[in-house]
């Protein structure tokens, strides 16, 4: 059974989908740390009640991205860690972090990379006048937000909408497409080849796993 180490700095509702979807067995993995470096994030309460082991690993404690990265490493390696999973985490991660865990740290946008990468894509998506946007689950390297994409879920931008409606739409999409991507990756089914992952999964398996979200065809 692989080790999750998740960080997160906000209210976790993805880390909340993520805790479910192991509950009910669709994801075969443990948690075995949350971090988070926000002392105040929501987040640590969802993983208290469930007596999951969480940190809080403060950036502002730290003189440089460097040691607050290497406090991270310390605290994941105690656990044990295999994948590092990005939950609205809210730091820009250096190559120092990243190498460590070179292909195994997975981000989700809430927005259709590579459009709108950055902060506040939901609100870029909005003020720019897409008809669509969503959110992209993908491999994180160096260049912030332009990792290879693992796999993506389509959302209407409405007539009626605003920032918050459009942000909304795209979280529950989230709560569907990470979940997948996560058990893709414990399950070893996920290759990267250049830029591109290539699922190792029966296209029968692709086409149920597309089935879940109506705004993707097949
Ligand atoms: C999500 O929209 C995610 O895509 C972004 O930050 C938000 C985190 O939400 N990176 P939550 O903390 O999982 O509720």
């Amino acid at each position: 059974m692989k080790n999750l180490g998740i960080l997160i700095s906000g209210s976790g509702t993805n880390l909340q989908a993520i805790i479910d979807n192991i509950e009910n067995g669709f994801i075969p993995a443990k948690i075995s740390i949350v971090i988070s470096n926000n002392p105040s994030a929501y987040g640590i309460k969802r993983v208290e009640r469930k007596g999951i082991p969480v940190e809080v690993i403060n950036h502002k404690d730290f003189s440089s991205r460097e040691d607050f990265e290497k406090a991270l490493i310390d605290c994941l390696e105690k656990h044990k860690v295999d994948y590092v999973i990005l939950a609205g985490f809210m730091r820009v991660l250096t190559k120092f972090f990243i190498n460590h865990y070179k292909d195994r740290i997975l981000n989700i946008h809430p927005a259709l990379l590579p459009s709108f990468p950055g902060v506040n894509a939901q609100k870029q998506a909005f003020d720019y006048g897409v008809k669509f946007s969503g959110c992209t689950v993908h491999f994180v390297t160096e260049k912030v937000d332009h990792g290879p994409i693992i796999i993506q879920a389509v959302v209407p931008v409405l007539q009626d909408d605003t920032p918050e409606k459009l942000q909304k739409r795209i979280l529950e999409k989230e709560h569907i497409i990470f979940p997948l991507a996560i058990k893709m990756l414990v399950e070893e089914k996920l290759q990267i080849s250049g830029n591109k992952v290539i699922w190792k999964v029966p296209v029968e398996n692709m086409k149920d796993m597309y089935m879940i979200n109506p705004y993707i065809s097949f």
